[in-house]
């Protein structure tokens, strides 16, 4: 790996892993780890864990583990010089240049730079007093000049290669412009402009830097939107329209529209939170991008069939997350966009209070399960009630919907409100019950598909996974160790890894997460990180290093074919002593 120790060092140093993981999950403080949702996977209760102490994270339902960098590899889909680019840039260091590395890197930083270029020139174009016609289709729609600037929208040139000129002038390459999306080939293999005549939409991801564009006809020609293709900067199932803005919003909800003009809108009225998919159904990747930012998420589609099947759709994926989401009815209207203009703000922000529920949908769902004039079929469907009550977030939530299931089932607010209580606590049990059970759980329940994470050796795997965790808590027990070579490990990737501390420690090179990162796959670090989570105890740590070591050389004699001790295993164990006296 190209990029200097040293720098990753004090990289590390200045990211505090918490703080960094915050800005993606909401963590809350529990014992001496920090708790959330797992950005991984789709859950309810959080299994993913971050330790400020070893600065790791854990995902003990997915079993993802690692250091900032393995976390901004993953979250962000990069590579891990890309990784360590957006770290540094968190930290405002430099991620020294060197030969080799960084190379797609830099492609990425002038794929950024040449589409904030076209963004601009779009936005001139749309400015100049030749393309009045083009302004005039925005304020005709109703947007004000604010709005246009705000979402520096554009328009591109009804001409077969005006942004290629215009690029090239500015020192792009034809190859940049193609990588971009900008640019197509025919089959004459002739470049031309993608976007042509079009009103055209950037699309701006979290960190400001303009990824992508849509591009709108004028008139009712078709494709009615054409899009940026994905590239290397773009990828339209991990993005939506306008995030950018909705994550400052202060409304406590996001919006979620199908189109561009909705969210334009929107945010024209007020709505700040509102947010599109990208020509595209919602994605899982989507919906934890949404549940990472907001407690509330209001479905807001159009109104004809095909925006109530892909709501369907997207309610399904929002609500494995564990937020609230409420599905917007647009009556009168064919989308948001229109229904604003026809009704205006508050009568949107009407619609968005009286949104049809996911509770009362699912209260009605229970009531229809039983028949209410059998009292004991009353009963249990209270019960249900109450359990659907008990899982809702608030205090007043529960206590308005119990109150009204109480009047609805003929019971006092009171013994409903009780038997919601007596719910959550019975919940709440489970929960912790889980919990325990996954951190209890010890790793080799989960064994890994892959060869070199293989447990062959129970006995032996576990106390090497003893030895590796101890070592990567202090590598100075190493000058304790005796008689322990790489070849003792029954697991092949342990084996690397005491090698890798080993040599690392002999040069007097830092041995951590982020050191070892590079050396490791996704995987081997996963499995890495899975095993430092059971606790180290602190006390007579030589004696429990001598322990584990006992038992890797005695199960490896084990396991060297017969049961006795015949002359190869003694051969073999001679050996490994000499190697011990080599490093003495
Ligand atoms: N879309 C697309 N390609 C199309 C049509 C639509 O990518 N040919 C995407 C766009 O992202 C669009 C969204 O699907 O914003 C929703 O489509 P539609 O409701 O037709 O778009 P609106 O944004 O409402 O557009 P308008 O009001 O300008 O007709
Ligand atoms: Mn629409």
């Amino acid at each position: 790996m190209a990029i200097p120790e040293s720098f990753l060092e004090e990289l590390n140093a200045r990211t505090d892993i918490v703080d960094l993981i915050s800005g993606y999950v909401t963590l809350t403080k529990k014992g001496n780890r920090y708790w959330g949702l797992c950005p991984f996977h789709s859950e309810k209760t959080p299994s993913f864990s971050v330790s400020p102490e070893r600065q790791m994270y854990y995902c003990f339902g997915c079993h993802k583990g690692g250091g900032a960098i393995q976390f901004v590899m993953e979250q962000e889909g990069v590579g891990f010089p890309d990784a360590v680019g957006i770290l540094a840039q968190r930290v405002g260091m430099t991620v020294p240049e060197s030969r080799g590395s960084g190379d797609n890197r830099k492609k990425r930083e002038r794929l950024y730079q040449l589409n904030r270029e076209a963004a601009r020139w779009f936005h001139q174009n749309l400015m100049a007093p030749e393309n009045r016609f083009a302004l005039e289709y925005f304020t005709n729609r109703g947007l004000s000049k604010r709005t246009i600037v705000n979402f520096g929208l554009g328009y591109s040139y009804d001409r077969w290669d005006m942004l290629i000129q215009t690029m090239t002038g500015k020192g792009y390459s034809k190859q940049e412009l193609l990588d971009a999306g900008l640019v197509v080939k025919n089959d004459k293999g002739r470049l031309y402009d993608r976007f042509r005549g079009r009103v055209m939409f950037p699309i701006i991801d979290l960190r400001g830097n303009v990824i992508g564009f849509g591009g709108r006809v004028l008139d009712n020609g078709t494709p009615k939107y054409l899009n940026s293709p994905d590239t290397i900067i773009y990828n339209k199932s991990k993005n939506l329209f306008a995030l950018n803005l909705a994550r400052k919003s202060k409304q406590g909800r996001i919006i979620l529209t199908e189109g561009y003009m909705d969210t334009i809108a929107l945010h024209q009225a007020g709505f700040d939170c509102a947010v599109a998919s990208l020509g595209t159904s919602l994605t899982p990747d989507h919906a934890r991008m949404i549940a990472q930012r907001t407690q509330e998420v209001v479905i807001s589609y159009d109104s004809d069939s095909a925006g109530v099947n892909a709501a369907q759709r997207a309610i399904q994926l929002l609500d494995k997350t564990g937020i609230r989401v409420k599905v917007l009815k647009v009556t009168g209207a064919k989308d948001p966009d229109e229904f604003i203009k026809k009704y205006g703000a508050a009568a949107f922000q009407k619609l968005i209070d009286g949104s049809e529920n996911h509770v009362e949908f699912r209260l009605l769902q229970v009531k229809g399960k039983y028949d209410l004039t059998q009292d004991d079929q009353k009963v249990a469907c209270i019960q249900e009630l109450a359990e659907v009550i008990s899982r809702l977030p608030g205090s007043a939530e529960r206590e308005v919907y119990g109150n009204r299931m109480a009047k609805e089932m003929e019971i006092t607010p009171e013994t409903m409100q009780r038997e919601i209580r007596r719910s959550q606590k019975r919940q709440t049990r489970w929960e912790e019950k889980q919990q325990a059970r996954k951190v209890l759980q010890p790793v080799q329940m989960n064994q890994p598909e892959s060869r070199a994470l293989r447990y062959d050796n129970m006995r032996s795997g576990k106390a090497e996974e003893g030895v590796i965790a101890m070592l990567m808590n202090d590598p100075n027990l190493l000058s304790k160790v005796r008689g322990l070579s790489p070849e003792d490990f029954t697991v092949p990737v342990f084996g690397r890894i005491y090698q890798l501390i080993w040599e690392r420690w002999t040069e007097d090179r830092p041995v951590s997460l982020n050191a070892l990162g590079p050396e490791l796959t996704a995987e081997e670090m996963n499995h890495l990180v899975s095993i430092l989570q059971q606790p180290i105890s602190q006390s007579n740590q030589e004696q429990a290093m001598e322990d584990y070591i006992n038992i890797i050389q005695t199960e490896g004699l084990k396991g060297s074919g017969t049961s006795d001790l015949d002359d190869d295993a003694l051969m073999a164990f001679r050996e490994k002593k000499s190697w011990r006296n080599q490093n003495e």
